[in-house]
């Protein structure tokens, strides 16, 4: 547009929007970039789907989403006043970003992590605080110190892209330590050893955050939840959207939170396979980062991580690459299903 005048606020013409990963529309890709689940929604849902009530659709959501709520509540042993619902569990990073984040409140995260913080941040023209981690994806000894000017802290275990975790008593001593809220994004967290979902009992300024996205295959509904002391998801429900969790996910997501049977088979399919990669990738050359997620941090022989990823992308293999100082050696595969990785590893072995 000629003379074109923005009426936008300083600091979205200053940002740049997030980058998903991309979703392509040929179906005969090997997508591995998004970190979903490659097995389906657990047969509850599929039914759930068929089965629905259409009259449902002509009214509202229920705006506080009390039954899902209250399932989510007796599965992970906590009350509804503790559980809060989202649209994914990005509508909750973006409600804890207006909930305590603004110009006079800082928010601090690892470096590198989930590239959304750094974008929510700007969008509440909040200055964020990158804490670097080591060469390794390790905390560094001086987090807390680093942390400390922030009101917010966000702590992702499992980090992405990363797939490492910080060890459990390190986050405690955090969680006790910092003088504000420590946001733990436990997204992948039930393809880890353990989690801090206790930690909500123990320390009173923790919030951990989750997903049906990754374990329970459900990307495309769009549930995240949260659970942290009665007095913040109090708070927290002030912020959020009125109707933010649509009627069909809320029926949905509970039928599928429901069956943890299916949950732990899928997970531990996941966790097989990704041990066989990683032992594969090992063998061929390739640094792999410990992943306690649905996905590897690996970095080829060569170290040439840019061109590894546009050499599979011509193979219409599709898995993420983070240009960065820290991650510009590695590239981020999603754990599919078997057959997939073979497909993955044949190909690898031709090159390396
Ligand atoms: C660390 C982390 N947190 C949150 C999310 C958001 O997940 P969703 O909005 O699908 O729940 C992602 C998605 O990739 C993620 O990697």
């Amino acid at each position: 547009m000629k003379n074109y005048k923005s009426y936008f606020r300083p600091s979205i013409d200053a940002m740049s929007g997030y980058t998903p990963g991309e979703q392509p529309k040929v179906m005969d890709l090997l997508k591995l970039n998004t970190n979903e689940n490659p097995y389906p929604p657990c047969p509850g849902v599929v039914d759930g789907l068929k089965n629905i009530d259409t009259e449902r659709l002509r009214l509202y959501p229920d705006p506080s989403a009390d039954k899902l709520r209250d399932t989510i509540a007796e599965v992970y042993g906590y009350k509804r006043e503790n559980i809060i619902v989202s649209n994914g569990s990005d509508d909750m990073l973006t409600i804890a970003f207006r909930a305590f984040s603004d110009a006079h409140n800082k928010v601090a995260f690892l470096e590198p992590t989930y590239s959304l913080y750094p974008v929510l941040a700007n969008l509440q023209s909040c200055q964020y605080i990158e804490i670097p981690l080591n060469d390794d994806f390790s905390i560094k000894d001086d987090l807390l110190e680093k942390a400390a000017p922030s009101n917010l802290l966000i702590l992702t275990r499992p980090n992405a892209p990363t797939a490492n975790c910080i060890a459990i008593d390190d986050m405690r001593k955090i969680c006790s330590e910092f003088d504000g809220i420590v946001l733990i994004d436990e997204a992948y967290a039930d393809f880890s050893a353990d989690n801090c979902i206790d930690f909500v009992r123990e320390f009173p300024n923790v919030i951990v955050s989750r997903t049906v996205s990754k374990s329970y295959s459900l990307a495309g509904l769009r549930l995240g939840f949260a659970i942290g002391s009665a007095e913040i998801i109090a708070g927290m429900m002030k912020v959020k959207d009125s109707y933010n969790v649509n009627m069909l996910t809320q029926y949905l997501a509970e039928i599928a939170i429901r069956d943890q049977e299916y949950l732990n088979e899928t997970v531990a399919k996941i966790k097989a396979s990704r041990t066989k990669l990683t032992e594969e990738l090992k063998a061929l050359g390739f640094k792999v980062v410990d992943s306690q997620s649905n996905f590897l941090f690996t970095s080829p022989p060569d170290g040439d991580a840019e061109k590894l990823f546009k050499f599979l992308r011509e193979e219409n293999i599709i898995v993420r690459y983070f240009p960065g100082k820290k991650t510009a050696k590695y590239i981020r595969i999603t754990i599919g299903t078997e057959e997939q990785l073979e497909r993955l590893i044949n190909f690898l072995k031709k090159i390396f």
